[in-house]
């Protein structure tokens, strides 16, 4: 056969799978999401791991991978953004939090060193080695050995993991470590511009020795090293998605802000200005502006005002899901725009207040105007699975997760095991405990009177999963296997060549696993 015939789109095909601009207009009156449509399979010369998967979402913010954790209490704090970087992806800190610890909280993203544990867990010379035996199990470490410092930080010693035993619970840990004087560190400032080659010297030329602290001048620990992470990251360099990073090789992060209002309702434009200006000042890569309904004049005005203050600084803003409300806020300065109302696993809105529209159709009419506008959208909410990915990537130029990645060790928040099984806690920042917590302003309600309002999300669990690697590798499977069937070799190709088609319910349920008896899932 022909190569180039084999390529072609047949007029039979055409009738049945149809471009984006044809199949959504065609659905017009039936508002549709994920598992509503399916996308053909096209000719395709592209191997799924040849794909390629970054993306621009304002100029200065490119990803490697086009997904982005959300800006939830119970999602994204520093070592998720951290994890999300690594893996070449973003991660959004939430603002349920004050605005001093965001602060802190970006600056531990900014300033991780890839392979230093900067926050290591410590113990302290009067505790028990009993205690820290149940902190081991309370907390499932994997790991038993732990600097030990004084109250003001000072390293005083190591516990190694050889005394960490029930013989010794009795004991006290300043008894039992290994004194200062014995354990191996390294000055902070002599870690120089590559010091993972620097801790993988000193491991060779230490047999024996698995653990390096790194003290500042004053003798104050400052982080830790261990040679399996160094090894794990030595295996990683040829990895295929490198670590998202900005001009400095520092790790990229955002943030999340609120249209914040003083006490007579007005925006709080000095409080927002000062926020965001310490926020580049510690070298925030991008800041959301993130609220229920961003077509609205608080968000509208609040992305104006630090448009014109910081005019290169790349903005999000939302959530909205019409036309207007992209042509909005892109005239108002935003660069990127997240679209969802609704469609959030722990949302309510669509119940609670009935409105908001199914993703797709609103990715669809707000990628147009987006088109137009020459802004990026970014599909909030509702994604399960990674074919809802490549679904939503048609049309986006990246995902925003919450639920897939909260029950990820990175995700703020205990473990908790419930009936033998192992959960963490996941909540809408719209729910009533989020709202009492601070996210009240988010959706339009004074904190104070949280519990009067109305809540649009619900307090829920997650079961445990793996690492943000571990998640991330599984869907990152997924949307390079989508663009392998559609023979596109990156994601303008995805949105290029992307034919879609409704699906019946009996074609939903044909699409999971069906007629067998499960005994091992996916993951
Ligand atoms: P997933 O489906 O990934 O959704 O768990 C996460 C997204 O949901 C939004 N969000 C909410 N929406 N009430 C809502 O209506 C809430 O309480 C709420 N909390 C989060 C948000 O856009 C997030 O990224």
């Amino acid at each position: 056969m022909d190569m180039a015939n084999s390529s072609e789109f047949s007029t039979i095909d055409a009738q049945f799978y149809q471009r984006a601009d044809e199949f959504f207009p065609a659905h017009r009156n039936l508002a549709l999401t994920y598992d509503d449509l399916s996308l053909a399979t096209l000719y395709s010369e592209v191997l799924p791991r040849d794909t390629q998967l970054d993306t621009t979402l304002a100029e200065g913010l490119n990803l490697n991978i086009p997904v982005i954790s959300s800006d939830m209490d119970t999602v994204t704090e520093a070592s998720m953004a951290t994890a999300m970087a690594l893996n070449g992806a973003l991660g959004l800190i939430h603002y349920n939090m004050p605005e001093k610890q965001q602060l802190s909280e970006v600056s531990r993203v900014k300033n991780h060193v890839h392979g230093l544990i900067q926050d290591p867990i410590k113990v302290w010379p009067d505790q028990l080695i009993g205690d820290v035996l149940r902190v081991i199990d309370e907390r499932r470490f994997a790991f038993s050995t732990f600097p030990v410092v004084d109250a003001s930080g000072k390293l005083l010693g190591l516990l190694s993991s050889h005394v960490v035993k029930p013989r010794y619970a009795k004991r006290k840990v300043g008894e039992a470590l290994t004194p200062r004087s014995q354990v191996h560190t390294i000055p902070h400032k002599e870690l120089g511009s590559n010091p993972i080659a620097r801790a993988d010297k000193f491991f060779n030329d230490h047999p024996g020795i698995h653990k390096l602290l790194v003290v500042d001048a004053d003798d104050q620990l400052r982080g830790l090293f261990t040679m399996s992470d160094i090894e794990r990251i030595n295996q990683e360099r040829g990895a295929q998605f490198k670590p998202a990073r900005d001009a400095h090789f520092r790790l990229i992060c955002g943030a999340a802000v609120s249209a914040t209002r003083n006490a007579f309702g007005e925006l709080d434009r000095e409080r927002i200005l000062t926020h965001a200006g310490a926020l580049v000042e510690r070298g925030l890569d991008v800041i959301a502006v993130s609220t229920a309904h961003g077509h609205s004049k608080g968000v509208g005005q609040t992305v104006k005002m630090i448009r014109d203050a910081f005019p290169k600084l790349p903005i999000i803003a939302g959530n909205v899901t019409s036309a207007s409300a992209v042509e909005y806020l892109a005239d108002c300065g935003a660069n990127a725009i997240k679209v969802g109302q609704g469609p959030g696993s722990i949302c309510t809105t669509r119940v609670v207040a009935g409105v908001g529209i199914p993703q797709l159709t609103a990715l669809y009419v707000t990628s147009r105007a987006a088109a137009k506008k020459g802004v990026t959208i970014i599909a909030d909410g509702g994604i399960t699975k990674s074919g809802d990915i490549v679904k939503a990537l048609t049309l986006a130029q990246a995902v925003l997760c919450g639920g897939l990645f909260a029950g990820s060790p990175e995700a703020p928040g205990q473990i908790m095991e419930i009936n033998g099984k192992l959960y963490k806690q996941y909540r809408g920042m719209g729910s009533l405990a989020a709202m009492k917590a601070g996210s009240a302003a988010r959706y339009g309600h004074a904190t104070a009177g949280a519990s009067k309002v109305a809540p649009e999300g619900i307090e829920a669990l997650k079961e445990a999963s793996g690492s943000i690697d571990a998640v991330l590798t599984q869907l990152i499977g997924g949307i390079q296997s989508g663009m392998g069937y559609l023979g596109a070799a990156n994601l303008a190709q995805l949105r290029e060549k992307a034919r879609y088609i409704r699906v019946s319910p009996a074609g939903m349920r044909e699409a999971a696993a069906h007629d067998i008896v499960e005994i091992k899932t996916g993951n």
